[in-house]
């Protein structure tokens, strides 16, 4: 055997128990289609993978120092540029969910958090198990965010507000005019957190945002992330913009070092536009693939604006999604208060073709 032929094979032996050993252990067993944690199988960008593929092996170091390290430099100003926000009005998380952390740890230490009942709750949950305050007031029957019931709860006692938009399960986002009142009044007593997760995904992401607030000096707080269109849950990398005191309030509150693999990747996925586009219209078409599954079946979702869909099976969904795991497609559903709902992430289309046969296959078992 040539030496080349040897080590080719030697090396499709190596990328195998790579595959076996280490893809298996990271994430999916094979043949499974998981449409559970909104992520963007997409993801990450040919450019970001080119340039950790580069810098791997310097994981070896930590990224510099805590606050001061030149990609985060780099990240930090593209960030800015981009918002048009200055960066005393930025910072970077690991993951959104470390930030949203944080800033409960700082603000719950000061009085009670509010958020609405059915939301993202990783967060909320954390604080309760620190023993804050959370107070959660219900949806309206529509289930939008109920802002005129949340604002009549502020007072005194209301340290910050917590609001996703758009909202997490339902994935409804709120009217950006009643949103935009509400910050500048609310914020005069308590602190506003808007989670823009998804704002990439909706109809007018610029409408959408609350940015303009930040430029304007309000009293919020904004997170976003990498792991949704831009395809990077495992590398855990978010990012705040926000006033600047509430920026140095919570920036004192994040782990002391950044993941320098994961701001590398979110740096060059930032500028990969072409990248952004394609992810965003395959997860729109997907959107449209789940929704007629559904349709088709006389189910009707709620219109969404974000990549995963909410919609109410009129069955126990705690149930029909272990029906559903045993058929090897995994969703979410059964959520207190709402225990006939289901919630599907968009995966890539292949696997939403075999939603599409396994739900109704399901749903068929119930007639
Ligand atoms: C509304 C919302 N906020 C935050 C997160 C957490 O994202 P990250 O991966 O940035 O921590 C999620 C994750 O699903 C989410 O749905």
């Amino acid at each position: 055997m040539k030496r080349r032929q040897a080590l080719g094979l030697l090396g499709g032996a190596l990328a195998s128990v790579v595959s076996q050993n280490t893809l298996g252990q990271y994430v999916i067993p094979q043949g499974q289609v998981r449409l559970v944690f909104n992520e963007n199988p997409y993801g990450p960008s040919p450019r970001a993978l080119a340039a950790v593929n580069e810098i791997l092996s310097l994981s070896a170091y930590y990224p510099d120092s805590p606050t001061d390290s030149p990609i985060l430099d780099d990240l930090l100003s593209a960030i800015s540029k981009k918002h048009n926000v200055d960066r005393e009005n930025l910072l970077v998380s690991s993951g959104s969910n470390e930030a949203l952390q944080a800033a409960l740890l700082v603000y719950g230490e000061k009085g009670k958090i509010l958020a609405p009942t059915l939301t993202y709750d990783a967060h909320l949950n954390y604080a309760k198990a620190l023993g804050i305050d959370v107070v959660n007031v219900p949806l309206r029957s529509d289930l939008q965010v109920d802002l005129d019931a949340m604002k009549a709860q502020v007072d005194h006692t209301v340290s910050l507000v917590y609001l996703a938009n758009p909202n997490n399960p339902t994935g409804i986002p709120l009217n950006a005019t009643a949103l935009r009142n509400f910050c500048r009044e609310v914020g005069k007593k308590a602190v506003v957190i808007i989670d823009e997760a998804y704002n990439e995904l909706t109809e007018n992401p610029a409408d959408q945002s609350m940015v303009d607030l930040v430029r304007d000096n309000q009293n919020v707080l904004i997170t976003r992330t990498f792991s949704k269109i831009f395809g990077m849950a495992g590398m855990r990398v978010g990012y705040g913009l926000g006033h600047p005191e509430i920026i140095a309030k919570v920036n004192n509150a994040l782990m002391a070092w950044p993941n320098g693999i994961g701001l590398t990747a979110a740096y060059h996925s930032y500028q990969d536009d072409e990248f952004i586009a394609f992810s965003r219209k395959k997860i729109l078409q997907g959107r449209a693939m789940v929704t007629g599954t559904l349709q088709r079946a006389g189910v009707t979702p709620i219109a969404s604006q974000t990549n995963f869909v909410f919609a109410d099976i009129g069955l126990n969904a705690t149930e029909f999604v272990a029906q559903m795991a045993r058929r090897n497609v995994q969703i979410q559903g059964g959520y207190q208060d709402y225990p006939t709902y289901i919630r599907i992430s968009m995966g890539k289309l292949e696997d939403l073709e075999i939603f599409d046969r396994v739900f109704s296959a399901v749903y068929q078992s119930y007639a």
